[in-house]
């Protein structure tokens, strides 16, 4: 009954289960997924990381069970991160190109056991550095181009490993260009860059240097990630990756910055990807775990919210978890 026309109702568009679906205009698929994963050394080892519910620190063996469960879920792209012990630490990351250290002989088992795994890889030094810093530090000083040549020996000796695509998650200037040449140099013209165009100096990657005992030894990342105030320079930073070479485009953290992931959708015609950091892992854990949020809603939405921004690719916790949710269904 009603007492007035009303031509135009979008309620209409949502009366029922079938008609919602007609109109959903986004949807997260598993395979726009890729999964981190952090290694560490030693057999049948499961560390849980206290501020990432649910996340482990994993020796090779239960990473690569971790592996098969998750490409029998359809998850196939893993973005595996090490954590180093601090005696193999030092100024000038020299475990990271140490073909013989847990790394690149873990990328290798992968690779030899999932062939049809991608396997990407990350290029920075911090996780081997004495100084917790993404580069090489000199009186208080983080060097660009000095860190370089070590970037260019990680990323060959992990394309050696059998890496699909490398990572140059230090945020300087000039890598994507830098670590091009030196793959294609060395036989690797296949291996893909995903260049972090633009990463922030966050106070969401706090759990991810939990993860890795990575955090800095002094001073901050400001003098290389951007300043979160910041939109235009995401711009600058994406286009010198682009035009340097890279295969995609990423941002992170991904949620506070919807915005700059719209932006580089718009303006690129290479795929966007978007990274959901530790800390916005760690917030709705935080919260499901007080009973504050729907853990699966709370997901759900979040990373659909990342799709709908323009990210085609995202890097999250959740994978695993999203794609059983996604099987059950
Ligand atoms: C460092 C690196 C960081 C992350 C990925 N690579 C942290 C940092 O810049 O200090 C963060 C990822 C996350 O928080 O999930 N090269």
């Amino acid at each position: 009954m009603t007492d007035f026309f009303l031509p135009r109702r979008p309620r209409r568009n949502r009366k029922s289960e079938a008609v919602r679906s007609l109109v959903r205009e986004h949807e997260v698929h598993v395979s726009d997924l890729i999964f981190p994963l952090f290694l560490t050394e030693g057999k049948n080892v499961k560390h849980e990381i206290k501020s990432m519910p649910g996340i482990y620190r994993l020796s090779e063996d239960l990473l690569l069970k971790e592996i098969e469960e998750c490409l029998a879920l359809g998850l196939t792209t893993f973005a595996l991160f090490p954590h180093i012990t601090d005696s193999l630490k030092d100024k000038y990351a020299t475990e990271s190109y140490n073909p013989n250290g847990i790394y690149l002989k873990t990328v290798k088992a992968i690779k030899k056991q999932f062939p049809q795994a991608c396997i990407m890889t990350d290029v920075a030094m911090d996780p081997y550095s004495s100084d917790g810093h993404d580069g090489i530090v000199e009186q208080g000083e983080i060097l660009n181009d000095e860190t370089l040549e070590v970037l260019a020996k990680m990323a060959v000796a992990q394309a050696v490993a059998g890496a699909d695509i490398i990572g140059p998650s230090d945020m300087m200037d000039g890598r994507v260009s830098y670590l091009r040449e030196a793959l294609d140099l060395a036989g690797f013209s296949h291996v893909s860059i995903m260049a972090y165009s633009a990463k922030y100096a966050s106070a969401f990657y706090g759990p991810f240097r939990d993860a890795l005992d990575s955090a800095p030894k002094a001073g901050d990342k400001k003098t290389y990630q951007m300043d979160p105030a910041n939109s235009t320079e995401a711009m600058l930073e994406a286009e010198l990756d682009f035009n340097e070479g890279a295969d995609f485009l990423m941002v992170k953290p991904a949620l506070a910055y919807l915005d700059i992931i719209r932006s580089l959708y718009n303006e690129f015609d290479l795929p966007i990807a978007a990274y959901n950091v530790s800390g916005e892992y760690a917030m709705i854990k935080a919260a499901a775990q007080n009973g504050w949020l729907d853990n699966d809603k709370a997901m759900q939405e979040c990373l659909l919210s990342i799709k709908r921004a323009g990210a085609k690719i995202i890097l999250t916790y959740f994978a695993k978890e999203f794609a059983v949710l996604k099987k059950q269904k």
